[in-house]
């Protein structure tokens, strides 16, 4: 088990594409609307990254994936393919999961837009998910361990009644797009990892209103899906811990954090 410590540069440079990620979705969002499809979306990502951002959509080809961004709509919890068959619709919930590589490093980072008039429902399950990857963040500093991390996220989902996605996890980042450690969504406070300083880590938990059974595509290798066909939702950053607390790397304008 390696756990790859990022040096002041290496950090520099993670707050550098971090940014770049932010800024991705910061842009996709007014086009997230009725009408339009999810190969779109696509397309719109992969040309402002790779000619306005000079940089690298990580997914592209990445273990065969044939996008350069992931878009998950309703019951699709992750990994979900644009493709330009799927229109979006109002009433839609989209995760966009956006992951850049620039300058040897990569930021990752994904969230949750509503398309044209969304149910109530929904919109507390996007809310509740979002709340999990805040009081997550919350609390990474240097000691906190991967069990506590779990743990909060476990308890904020499942007292609203959602269960929490076991089969995908967050992880380490930096020059490899995933690596060390495995950062569950669920867990016991005090066990696992211990965090220092210059680890960096991705945190993005999948929220289900119904059961957390997931289902994989055998048809594309990669949709993930509810088993149940009930609603997903999910938020992700890429985290660098600080020595007295971290530093959100993809954090976006719209965010205090
Ligand atoms: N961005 C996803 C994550 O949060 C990974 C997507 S891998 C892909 O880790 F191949 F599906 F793009
Ligand atoms: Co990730
Ligand atoms: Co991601």
């Amino acid at each position: 088990m390696t756990i790859h410590l990022k040096s002041a540069a290496d950090i520099d440079k993670m707050r550098v594409v971090g940014r770049l990620a932010a800024e991705v979705l910061e842009m996709i969002g007014p086009h997230v609307q009725p009408g339009i499809s999810t190969g779109e979306l696509d397309r719109i990502c992969h040309d402002y990254i790779v000619n306005t951002q000079k940089a690298i959509p990580a997914p592209l080809n990445y273990n065969g994936f044939p996008k350069s961004i992931c878009t998950s709509v309703n019951h699709v919890i992750c990994h979900g393919i644009p493709s330009d068959g799927k229109i979006l619709k109002s009433g839609d919930i989209i995760n966009v999961d956006v992951t850049v590589l620039k300058d040897g490093f990569h930021g990752d980072t994904s969230k949750m837009f509503c398309v044209g008039e969304v149910a109530d429902h929904a919109k507390r399950l996007i809310r509740t998910s979002q709340e999990c990857l805040y009081k997550a963040i919350a609390i990474v500093k240097p000691g906190t361990t991967l069990g506590d991390i779990g743990h909060v996220i476990q308890q904020h989902g499942e007292a609203q009644n959602y269960s929490i996605v076991r089969e995908y996890c967050g992880h380490g980042i930096g020059r490899i797009f995933h690596e060390e450690p495995q950062v569950l969504h669920y867990g016991q406070p005090g066990m696992g990892l211990r965090l220092v300083a210059g680890m960096t880590f991705t945190i993005e938990p999948m929220l289900n209103a119904g059961s957390r059974l997931t289902k994989l595509s055998k048809k594309d290798g990669w949709t993930v899906t509810t088993k149940d066909h009930r609603l997903s939702a999910q938020w992700e950053h890429t985290l660098a811990v600080t020595e007295d607390g971290c530093e959100v790397l993809t954090k976006r304008s719209d965010e205090a954090l």
